[in-house]
């Protein structure tokens, strides 16, 4: 069955725009949805429904915000599988990791819930009596969020869930080759009682999307922008929004990579590696980019890593697969131009490259018409190669040798990206050293890249982002602002900095 899907923008459907179809990447001719992208005036006017709606929501007290963020994740809970298999549908993603997708957003909104009953500020003390200091988490407004789809549901909840829970409004402007799963996830938390107005869905191409946002923060309708996407695209919103004086939350690319030392347990690491580089099909922002592996540990490893990859199942995303289809034909045509970055110096380890085919089969897999691509290690990738410097998006995984740690950890830096990280080790002192001496903002040890909590700080450095950091109680600080309130009740005028008690020490004063 194929829906329409539309904006919703204070509550109502704008059914004008160009058509779009969002298509099943495992099974190409299968349309998902036929939508309607909307233009950048309609972006903007979300923008102002969203400004309208948001001081009422505002006032709403902070707990009975955190009930209705309790019953989003009840209404998401109980519509776990449907909302999974959609995900599965129209992005390819494996069904075990689309439920567990599913799962962050339950996960995320069983921690904001009580968030409501804190969203603590501070009594602090004064310098002069009789008066009182206090700090309160003030809304920022509204929230415009852009998000990609490879996290179709999960990563938006990630901004939609506090930033509401905060008071806030939001304009959500979704993937829209991932437009029914959106569509979706934003019917589920209007059912659990929001506002007309304070969660708008617009679903438009990149380019009016900008331009719509553009005009917003011209007309001071945005106040925070979360962006979850490409870093070229990345660098664009964070010069918008400099211009107008705001720091958005920016999620971008990575380039992670995963240190095997020589004491590793080379049999975890493998099984990290591969989960790392080809869950998802190597579409997560934390995807395994390049294996740095010791030199002496590099033969048995990579041999291992071969079979490994040899092994996992790929095929259609509704089975028990490692590895479904690309996410769209944009990703598979992308993803050609970074297989064209193999040279002659490179050695491809794990079989034929490409998209699987009739012609170019994988075993007895011959593709049946989806967006599906031959699982690649590339051996003997050099910290020059284009391979190891740039994010691929997709299945192909570098692999580079080093000597010593402190070479593993330069080489780990040097792409300029700063998410995610790995390191296989059973040194402690090797942990710890990998973790003082790399730029990423998450590190793990003996596990793969990816597959982050949802409530330990996101986020990245570097070309992955501006420090910004989502999760957790972390994230507060994307979708609140500090307010310091001063207050003396001493029926006088009382000078800060001047009018201050001063108790005088001796500090000629020696033993
Ligand atoms: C992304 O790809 O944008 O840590 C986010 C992970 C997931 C989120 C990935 N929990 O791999």
């Amino acid at each position: 069955m194929t829906s329409e899907i539309v904006s919703v923008i204070g509550g109502k459907e704008t059914s004008n725009g160009a058509a779009y179809e969002s298509v099943n990447p495992a099974r190409v001719e299968e349309v998902v949805a036929r939508v309607r992208l909307a233009d950048a005036s309609t972006f903007s006017s979300a923008c102002r429904s969203a400004a309208a709606a948001q001081r009422e929501w505002a006032r709403v007290p902070a707990p009975v915000r955190g009930r209705v963020i309790a019953s989003i994740g009840r209404l998401v809970e109980a519509n776990a599988e449907e909302l999974a298999r959609l995900v599965t549908r129209e992005i390819g993603k494996p069904y075990a990791e689309a439920l567990g997708e599913v799962r962050e957003i339950v996960d995320t909104c069983d921690f904001f819930l009580g968030e409501g009953r804190r969203l603590y500020g501070q009594t602090v003390p004064s310098e002069m009596p009789d008066k009182n200091l206090f700090t309160f988490r003030v809304p920022v407004g509204v929230a415009a969020v852009i998000t990609a789809g490879n996290f179709p549901v999960a990563v938006p909840s990630w901004y939609l869930v506090p930033a509401l829970l905060c008071g806030n409004a939001v304009v959500w402007k979704p993937a829209e080759y991932a437009a029914a799963s959106a569509h979706a996830l934003y019917r589920l938390f209007t059912a659990a009682g929001l506002p007309d107005g304070v969660l708008n869905l617009v679903l438009a191409d990149g380019a009016a999307t900008f331009e719509g946002l553009e005009a917003a923060l011209a007309e001071g309708t945005v106040h925070k922008v979360g962006f979850t996407g490409s870093t070229e695209v990345g660098r664009r919103v964070g010069e918008l929004c400099g211009r107008h004086l705001q720091s958005p939350c920016l999620e971008l690319g990575g380039k992670n990579p995963m240190v095997v030392m020589p004491d590793a347990d080379l049999d975890l690491a493998v099984e990290g590696a591969l989960f790392a580089g080809f869950g998802t099909a190597g579409q997560r922002c934390t995807s395994l980019g390049t294996v740095i592996v010791h030199e002496s540990v590099h033969d048995e490893f990579l041999s291992r890593y071969a079979r490994a990859v040899a092994g996992a199942t790929i095929g259609d995303p509704a089975g028990d697969v490692l590895c479904g289809p690309l996410l769209d034909r944009k990703f598979a045509a992308r993803y050609e131009e970074y297989l064209g970055w193999i040279q002659p110096h490179h050695t491809v380890v794990s079989g034929p490259t490409g998209r699987i085919t009739p012609d170019n089969p994988r075993g007895g897999f011959t593709g049946e018409g989806g967006l599906y691509y031959h699982p690649v290690v590339v051996d003997g990738v050099r910290p020059g190669d284009r391979l190891f410097l740039e994010e691929t998006f997709g299945p192909i995984v570098g692999v580079t040798p080093f000597g010593t740690l402190d070479e593993a950890v330069d080489l780990a830096n040097l792409p300029g990206y700063g998410l995610s990280s790995s390191i296989y080790t059973t040194d402690p002192a090797s942990a710890f050293r990998f973790r003082e001496g790399i730029g990423a903002g998450m590190v793990s040890v003996n596990n793969s890249t990816s597959g982050a909590e949802a409530h330990l700080p996101f986020g990245g450095n570097g070309k992955s982002g501006n420090g910004s950091r989502q999760s957790g109680v972390w994230v507060l600080d994307q979708f609140t602002r500090w307010q310091a309130m001063n207050w003396d009740h001493s029926g006088r005028l009382q000078k800060a900095q001047m009018d201050v008690a001063e108790i005088v020490p001796d500090l000629d004063f020696r033993l």
